[in-house]
């Protein structure tokens, strides 16, 4: 298939896992951005993220003998050991040892021998920068209160995952695509943009929506709170609070990987089950199946045909412009 998006893969940072998906010592293949990268964690509790070759003969170090007890690479201490002649690297992508020489080859002695990807841990998870030039983070990902540790009010996240053939812009578009609400998702009503704030690396938008329900009809509310394209989290209020952390990383150019995180709030010390609870997260997740055939399918219109119906579709694409290198609206 020919492709479908002129635009790259933007810039930012990118949920690549849950932090208890990677325990220490444990070193696993990960694939995002079109690049194979291995994630380990270190004794000490570091996570790091380089690329998965190894310079000297090029075995992927996120895979190795004992792959067939699904336990990937292999750490000892703070280092990684590529499995094929046990060359040892630091999280910084540095050689620390390769114990069968008299001597670090000098091509890679004291030198980073293998890109490093830079790495943070915020909201229960692990995030990776991804910058085509390999520029630094230019902003943090935000924390979420209701998705900290300690939290003690809100429950635990449940995940629920989707590879989704498209590009990720389309995909946060829908927020500023109240129509569709409509004609996708069978809301009775053409949800308001109550409000829209682009602002640097954030963008917040709030939806306001009258739901016909048996008991009349009530005011949805839904907040959507960007920060960079790889980071969102969306509020849920009115009938159970249930908070979405949505991310969106590309696996490659057009196809992305979307971890959607529920979190909702406990009543009596515990997350309610079944009930409205399970429904609001069942019905997310469908409206998701829902997008999904016009996502796979579609192409990028640059200059949209728009009504006075429609969204800040501009707004928003102008907001996401700033994410690329060497492409503009
Ligand atoms: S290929 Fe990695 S140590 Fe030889
Ligand atoms: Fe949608």
């Amino acid at each position: 298939m020919s492709k479908r998006y002129p635009m790259p893969i933007p810039f930012g940072w990118f949920h690549v896992a849950f932090s208890d998906e990677l325990s220490v010592g444990e070193a696993k293949p990960i694939r995002y951005f079109g690049k194979d990268m291995v994630l380990f964690r270190t004794q000490s509790g570091e996570v790091a993220c380089l690329d998965a070759y190894c310079p000297h003969m090029g075995a992927h170090l996120g895979h190795g003998i004992h792959d067939f007890m699904g336990k990937g690479g292999e750490v000892q201490g703070e280092s990684i050991v590529c499995p094929f002649h046990a060359w040892k690297f630091d999280t910084e992508g540095m050689v620390t040892d390769v114990p069968y020489a008299k001597n670090i080859p000098p091509k890679v002695k004291d030198k980073q021998c293998l890109k490093k990807y830079p790495t943070t841990e915020e909201n229960q998870s692990i995030w990776v920068w991804h910058h085509p030039e390999d520029l630094p983070p230019s902003w943090d990902v935000k924390p979420i209160p209701e998705a900290q540790f300690d939290n003690e009010e809100w429950g635990d996240i449940q995940i629920h995952r989707k590879v989704i053939n498209t590009h990720m812009q389309d995909i946060a578009e829908n927020g500023a695509d109240p129509a569709h609400f409509c004609y996708v998702h069978g809301t009775v009503h053409v949800p308001d943009v109550a409000e829209a704030v682009f602002d640097g690396h954030s963008r917040n938008v709030v939806l306001t929506s009258k739901m016909t329900t048996p008991q009349g009809d009530i005011n949805g509310r839904i907040e959507f709170a960007s920060v960079g394209p790889g980071q969102s989290v969306t509020y849920f209020g009115g009938i159970c609070d249930t908070v979405l952390l949505g991310n969106i990383t590309h696996i490659e150019d057009e196809v992305v990987e979307v971890t959607f995180g529920f979190i909702q709030k406990k009543v009596n010390g515990e997350v309610p089950v079944g009930g409205v609870n399970a429904a609001i997260i069942e019905d997310i997740c469908k409206q998701l199946d829902e997008d999904t055939p016009i996502w796979e399918n579609k192409i990028y219109r640059k200059l949209p045909i728009l009504c006075d119906g429609d969204g800040p579709i501009a707004r928003f694409r102008k907001w996401y412009g700033q994410f690329y290198i060497g492409w503009s609206e």
